[in-house]
């Protein structure tokens, strides 16, 4: 007797990383990495095209494939539910002949011990290829529904950014290009974009950062030239802009860094690259993910000018050595609102509630790394956030109680090319990137100045 096909085992994969996330909490990477493990490895870009492909939809296609159900969907057995939303996300992606998905997809519900459940799969799914505009007008009704975002998303969303919100939910729902960086300390961007096309890898400069490429498809990084040897960085140009919005130290000047939040280590490497007399304390309180700094740093061939610490940010008494920094880049931990478009498992796990955590966290952050910071110098706060709980406005809050703070946002982006996609609050501090302008993440930017002693507001 044979065992399922690959492609049924493949369904039934995908139908499990979903249930992970939706049932027990798991990140979407994780779920994936974790099924992957069982399947071919032939079979696991196909797994995680589907499963991110299921998530990204999921809150549209619920509603949708609910109101064609003859069974209460709640009371559907979730491992069928998972593996319909997996079925119909296949359908609508059109990757995959429609016979052939949904073959796999019944067989899958057996694999998933729900054999009883195969002819209703089956069912289902062939009354969704006939009836699916009356499915998706039913999920229409609802604002989650109809962005695939959860209401209460949409609805703090529609608060930040009234007209722009539908642009911002159709490019979180879109799927994500790849970056790079490229390091301008070894090589022209010119002459690496070269380097890729000769490599067969087509890829087109970003509009307005000098140091941004994006790649027409996604390619696994091994295979990029000069990778392992530090030519390039994988990056969204939406994270690149730290060196650019901070002053340079004039040529040969030391200049010490603190970089507070610094694991995986993207925009340590790149301070480096951009400043050559630049020394980075790489601070980092996870230390798994700080060994990526490690790795990261080897690889550009810049870890003799970082010291890398596995510590609380916020508590500097237990890692700090009481010298003054020149720069302080502070990008927090937030709710990833403006990467949904490459973590769309955020959609589904973070909860309104949430917020007020991570504000909490990024003021704590910010009140203990002030004091750290030399007369003179400057701090950058960054965010992968859209929302202005955890930028604008919290940024405006740490103004009013430091009169030694001064926002310098605007003059540091006037470095930054004509075309920079950025979006100004009038009113708020800092400056914010929307997703999905110039196919970029979503981020949000301020500078403050420290005002050097006997410096005023006045003429500023
Ligand atoms: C947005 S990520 C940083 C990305 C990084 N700057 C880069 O460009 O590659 C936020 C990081 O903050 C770290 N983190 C969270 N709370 C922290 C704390 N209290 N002190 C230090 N690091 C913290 C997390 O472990 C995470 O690695």
């Amino acid at each position: 007797m044979t065992g399922p096909d690959r492609s049924t085992l493949l369904r039934a994969a995908a139908a499990r990383a979903v249930l992970e996330v939706t049932d027990r909490g798991h990140t979407l990477e994780s779920a994936v990495a974790l099924v992957g493990r069982d399947l071919a490895v032939g079979d696991r870009a196909a797994l995680q095209a589907i499963a991110f492909g299921t998530v990204r939809s999921l809150l549209r296609l619920q509603p949708a494939i609910a109101s064609l159900a003859n069974r209460d969907w709640s009371k559907t057995a979730a491992p069928v539910r998972a593996l319909l939303l997996t079925g119909v996300f296949e359908l609508e992606d059109a990757a995959t002949p429609p016979h052939a998905v949904v073959t796999s997809t019944v067989e899958a519900a057996r694999v998933l011990g729900q054999p009883k459940a195969a002819a209703y799969v089956n069912a289902l799914l062939r009354r969704w290829q006939r009836e699916r505009a009356t499915a998706l007008f039913a999920a229409d009704r609802s604002p989650a529904g109809r962005y695939a975002h959860p209401n209460w998303l949409v609805q703090q969303l529609e608060r930040d950014w009234e007209g722009r919100a539908p642009e911002i939910f159709a490019a979180n729902n879109a799927r994500a290009p790849l970056w790079l960086r490229v390091n301008l300390a070894r090589t022209t961007r010119e002459a690496y974009v070269a380097q890729l096309l000769a490599a067969g890898i087509a890829a087109t400069a970003g509009d307005w950062l000098p140091s941004a490429v994006r790649l027409a498809e996604p390619q696994p990084v091994e295979g990029l030239p000069g990778f392992a040897e530090g030519l390039c960085s994988v990056q969204d140009a939406a994270a690149q802009l730290a060196p650019y919005l901070l002053t340079p130290p004039l040529p040969g000047v030391p200049l010490r860094i603190l970089d507070a939040c610094a694991a995986p280590g993207g925009k340590t490497g790149h301070l480096l690259e951009a400043f050559a007399s630049a020394t980075v304390v790489a601070l980092d309180d996870d230390a798994t993910r700080a060994e990526r700094i490690h790795q990261n740093l080897a690889r550009l061939g810049l870890a003799h000018r970082a010291e890398v610490k596995v510590a609380d940010a916020g508590q500097p008494a237990d890692w700090w050595d009481g010298q003054l920094f020149d720069r302080i880049v502070l990008d927090v931990p937030c709710s990833g609102t403006g990467v949904i478009r490459r973590h769309p498992d955020i959609k589904l796990l973070r909860r309104p509630t949430d917020i007020a955590g991570f504000v909490a966290t990024q003021e704590r952050l910010l009140g203990a790394l002030w004091p750290l910071l030399a007369p003179g110098g400057e701090l950058l706060y960054a965010s992968c956030s859209v929302l202005k709980a955890e930028n604008g406005l919290l940024i405006r809050r740490f103004l009013r109680q430091q009169p030694a703070a001064a926002e310098v946002t605007a003059a540091a982006s006037s470095r930054l090319s004509g075309g920079a996609p950025v979006v100004v609050t009038p009113g708020l501090p800092g400056l914010v990137l929307l997703p999905g302008a110039a196919d970029q993440d979503g981020f949000g930017y301020a500078v403050l100045a420290h005002r050097a002693a006997g410096a005023s507001d006045e003429g500023s």
